[in-house]
């Protein structure tokens, strides 16, 4: 069966075919996941954070998800450079990703949510680490960590019945 190849601008495509920022960060501050290894839906943020101004400094990220996924977290880590995590915990939204990489077909529409998933649980966790979580940050799961730790129990829950089906079968 033959697929229809998915209507992805020009934006996506280059950013998809030459990454900004990809790549694992030695220095890192902090570093989060979000996704699963098991379907291959998985990226990983990478940032350096000032501790005296708690600026970004420097962000990279790596993908094993599909173009729009490579493409949006590429775009995340050139939008958050010199950014506050204040600034980048308010300001950058799924939506604000999707329209800075010029519009994504909707069916992708998760996979610039789940990049974002991931840049906000990292965001959590370095304050996590770090003393606790501040007063402008919500106690509450935002909607792009909700999705991601959606994401994660479906697959989890897939890879689950697939292995059992396996098992089952002779
Ligand atoms: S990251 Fe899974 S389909 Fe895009």
């Amino acid at each position: 069966m033959s697929r229809i190849p998915l209507p992805y601008n020009p934006k996506v495509m280059e950013l998809f075919r030459n990454p900004k920022n990809l790549g694992k960060l030695d220095d890192a501050t902090i570093v989060a996941v979000a996704g699963n290894p098991a379907c291959g839906d998985m990226i990983t943020f990478y940032l350096k954070i000032n501790e005296q101004t708690y600026v970004i400094e420097k962000a990279q990220f790596e993908s094993y998800g599909c173009a729009a996924n490579i493409a949006t977290s590429s775009i995340v880590t050139e939008m958050i450079k010199g950014l506050t995590l204040k600034a980048t915990w308010t300001d950058i939204t799924w939506q604000k990703v999707t329209e800075e990489i010029g519009g994504l077909p909707s069916v992708k529409f998760h996979c610039g949510v789940l990049a974002v998933g991931a840049l906000k649980r990292a965001i959590r966790k370095y304050f996590n680490a770090h003393g606790g979580e501040p007063a402008w940050m919500p106690k509450e799961n935002t909607f792009e960590e909700k999705q991601a730790l959606e994401e994660e129990e479906l697959a989890n829950t897939l890879s689950k019945r697939l292995k059992s089906e396996e098992e089952k079968s002779p």
